[in-house]
């Protein structure tokens, strides 16, 4: 956003050490909307982006809205979509929309029930938002059974107070993005992301490892299967039943042998596939989104993206996702950009004296450019080697799956 020549003044909350190299820094609490609102105000704040999914779901949009502002972002009631699963996949079952089948429970009895309606494999998932880590890929009973007591044990707070269980989809996954201001719809492209810890896609779910865009297994073809058969249905269902979806729509895939099927919606960009588009991006990112904020998207050019790939690798904090290891020192991070790489900070803190340091679970976003994924990846790991960062750890092995196909059409 501080690229656009249309940007004069940017101001970011919360905001990071990295985010404060490009806008100023505010103390706002985002759940006090009126507070957000005065300050808008004051500033004459030409363009509010609401990124993440709290605030999205906590209705700041709508405050903002009723005040005057144009808002890039959905309503409380749109980003229904990524709030709850059982509203989506309600949803889904309404307009014909392919996805996995489920059932939604609201008491251990039910969710007990439904298990031994699927049997497993089978998938349980925490109702609200969990930070991508309300979901559990069951192999056996025994996993499945345990993931619902703790579920209804409190494991996700009021999050899984409610459960989605689905069936188990088998096929690979990718993401695809949309822009929409709930008529119009924009391809904003494609990513495939990393959501296990470990390397070889091993260990807990994490909010994502690594990243990269294009992803070529969703090709032109399929593309346009989800725009049709998922993406476009979503946003008539959504304004015929009066709550119109106006932001970025994230449609998370499993691409199966009968076709792409949703596994969910994201109400944003994604972290950290919003940091390998950014790196493709060759539109005005703020004319794009002050285009869906004015319901004026029909009337510009669509995104146009560098047909170079973009990868990003997550650098995590020890004990990630867990709970990670505050307060470890981070270094070198000139070194890393000097490669050609850019280095998005996530949870970073700067000290009185200049020192960074980790500040959360995921920390830094190390991200390169390459005509191939392998080149990219190359350049991405190159530049993690430079950062210095002894509490951390991050994968070895981002774009794997893509590495493999390019290695065998090289044969
Ligand atoms: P979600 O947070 O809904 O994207 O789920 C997290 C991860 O769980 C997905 O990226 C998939 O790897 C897996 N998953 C979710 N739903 C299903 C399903 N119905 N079948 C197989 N895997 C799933
Ligand atoms: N990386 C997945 C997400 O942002 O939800």
């Amino acid at each position: 956003m501080a690229q656009s020549p249309l940007t004069g003044k940017l101001y970011a909350a919360p905001g990071n050490p990295g985010v404060a190299e490009h806008a100023e820094i505010v103390a706002l609490e985002l759940t006090d909307h009126a507070a957000v609102v005065t300050f808008c105000e004051t500033q004459r704040v030409g363009l509010i982006v609401v990124g993440p999914e709290a605030p999205l779901v906590d209705g700041l949009t709508d405050s903002l809205r009723a005040a005057g502002f144009s808002v890039f972002g959905p309503s409380r009631a749109a980003a229904q979509l990524e709030g709850s699963k059982g509203f989506t996949k309600d949803l889904c079952e309404r307009a014909g929309i392919p996805t996995a089948g489920y059932v939604r429970a609201k008491s251990l009895a039910e969710a007990r029930a439904a298990l031994t309606r699927f049997g497993a494999p089978v998938v349980i998932k925490a109702d609200g938002l969990a930070a991508g880590k309300g979901v559990v890929v069951a192999m056996t009973m025994a996993e499945a059974e345990a993931a619902v007591d703790d579920m209804f044990d409190g494991a996700f707070g009021s999050a899984g107070a409610e459960v989605v269980i689905e069936e188990f989809m088998t096929g690979e996954e990718a993401s695809f993005f949309a822009l929409t201001d709930g008529a119009t719809i924009v391809s904003f492209g494609s990513a495939q992301d990393h959501k296990r810890v470990g390397d070889g896609d091993v260990g807990p779910n994490t909010g994502g490892m690594g990243a990269y865009s294009p992803a070529r297994v969703l090709t032109g073809e399929l593309e346009a299967q989800v725009l049709s058969r998922i993406v476009a249905p979503t946003v008539k269902a959504m304004a015929d039943e009066g709550m119109p979806y106006s932001g970025v729509l994230y449609a998370g895939l499993m691409l199966t042998e009968e076709g792409p099927k949703l596994i969910e919606y994201n109400a944003r960009f994604g972290d950290p596939e919003c940091q390998v588009l950014m790196m493709r991006l060759e539109s005005d990112l703020v004319e794009l989104l002050l285009a869906c904020a004015d319901n004026k998207l029909s009337s510009i050019e669509s995104p146009r993206f560098s047909p170079d790939v973009a990868m990003t690798v997550v650098m995590a904090a020890n004990g990630y996702p867990g709970t990670p290891d505050k307060g470890g020192r981070i270094d070198h991070i000139p070194a890393a950009e000097a490669t050609g790489a850019r280095v998005f900070h996530a949870g970073t803190a700067l000290s009185g004296d200049g020192v960074l340091s980790a500040n959360g679970g995921r920390v830094l976003n190390v991200t390169a450019r390459g005509a191939s994924v392998k080149e990219a990846r190359d350049r991405a790991y190159v530049a993690v080697d430079a950062i210095s960062f002894p509490t951390g750890f991050c994968r070895r092995d981002i774009g794997w799956r893509e590495i493999e196909r390019e290695e065998a059409e090289q044969g």
